[in-house]
């Protein structure tokens, strides 16, 4: 089936980050397809919009028919899926939220064999070290601190074995998917703002850098729509934090 260049599968829609690129897909003309599990979690003002198509389902344990049917025709999946902060988000099941979503949605795409590859966009974090490459500004502490949280804090190891499912299973030659990871420092809201992309983590666990939300689903909307910005970092994990005013160290692309 030929999928439409302009329709998009977005999971995590009503979370902070997800709302967001909800809202520039639409300001954009992109169609979403977004599969909630509570749509009166939604804004009442977007429900309506045109171009939203709302399905109300439990992403892990939709039948496998139901979500390839989801998957179909759409040349990007976007996923802003997050444990809920509480003690009941963190550290209750499902432990493996993101991977198992990442990894129900990778079968639906193969499975429904599109014409061209499906574009996966994964919303992770800097804690995520990049599989089989080295990090090379992350310090010995930073490393540490990092197994140990991974070890003990669910939601901290599930955003590292998504990452790691996409870049040892799934690869960068699978003919039906290509993914690329994003990777905020500490999210903020705020406007959009120039930001900078890098390739390995910038800074460190105890001197963190900023994310704004409108920045990241900027750029995950980028990823849909601009090839150029897509095949700049297809099968990477880029770094996205808010530029600093002036800072002439500023290693990575600057961008609006
Ligand atoms: N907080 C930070 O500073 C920070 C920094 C960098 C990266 N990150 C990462 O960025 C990602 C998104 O963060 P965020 O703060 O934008 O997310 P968020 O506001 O917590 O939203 C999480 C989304 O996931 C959905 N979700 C949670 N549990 C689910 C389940 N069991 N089944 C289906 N959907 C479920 C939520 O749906 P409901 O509305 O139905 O609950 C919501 O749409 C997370 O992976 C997080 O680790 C966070």
């Amino acid at each position: 089936m030929m999928a439409d260049r302009n329709r998009v599968l977005l999971l995590g829609g009503t979370g902070r980050t997800g709302l967001r690129v909800l809202e520039q897909l639409l300001q954009r003309g992109v169609a979403v397809r977004a599969i909630v599990r509570a749509r009166a979690r939604l804004p009442e003002q977007l429900l309506a919009a045109p171009g939203l198509t709302i399905v109300e389902a439990d992403l892990l344990t939709l039948g496998e028919e139901a979500l390839r049917a989801q998957v179909r025709g759409c040349a990007a999946v976007i996923s802003c899926l997050g444990h809920t902060i509480s003690l009941k988000g963190i550290f209750g099941p499902p432990h493996d939220l993101v991977t198992a979503a990442t990894g129900r949605l990778c079968a639906a795409i193969r499975s429904a064999q599109p014409d061209r590859p499906v574009r996966f966009i994964l919303m992770s974090s800097v804690s995520v070290n990049h599989p089989g490459v080295p990090e090379p500004r992350r310090s010995g502490l930073d490393s540490l601190v990092l197994r140990l949280l991974r070890a003990m804090v669910p939601p901290a190891r599930d955003n590292q074995r998504a990452a790691d499912y996409l870049h040892r299973v799934v690869g960068t030659h699978d003919p039906h998917v290509e993914w690329v990871v994003v990777r905020p420092d500490t999210l903020l809201t705020g406007e959009p703002s120039p930001y900078v992309l890098h390739e390995t983590i910038a800074s460190s666990l105890f001197k963190p850098d900023s994310s704004n939300m409108a920045n990241v689903a900027g750029l995950m909307c980028d990823l849909v729509s601009c090839d150029e910005t897509w095949h700049a970092w297809a099968g990477k994990l880029p770094v996205i934090v808010n530029a600093r005013p002036r800072s002439p160290e500023a290693a990575g692309t600057e961008r609006q």
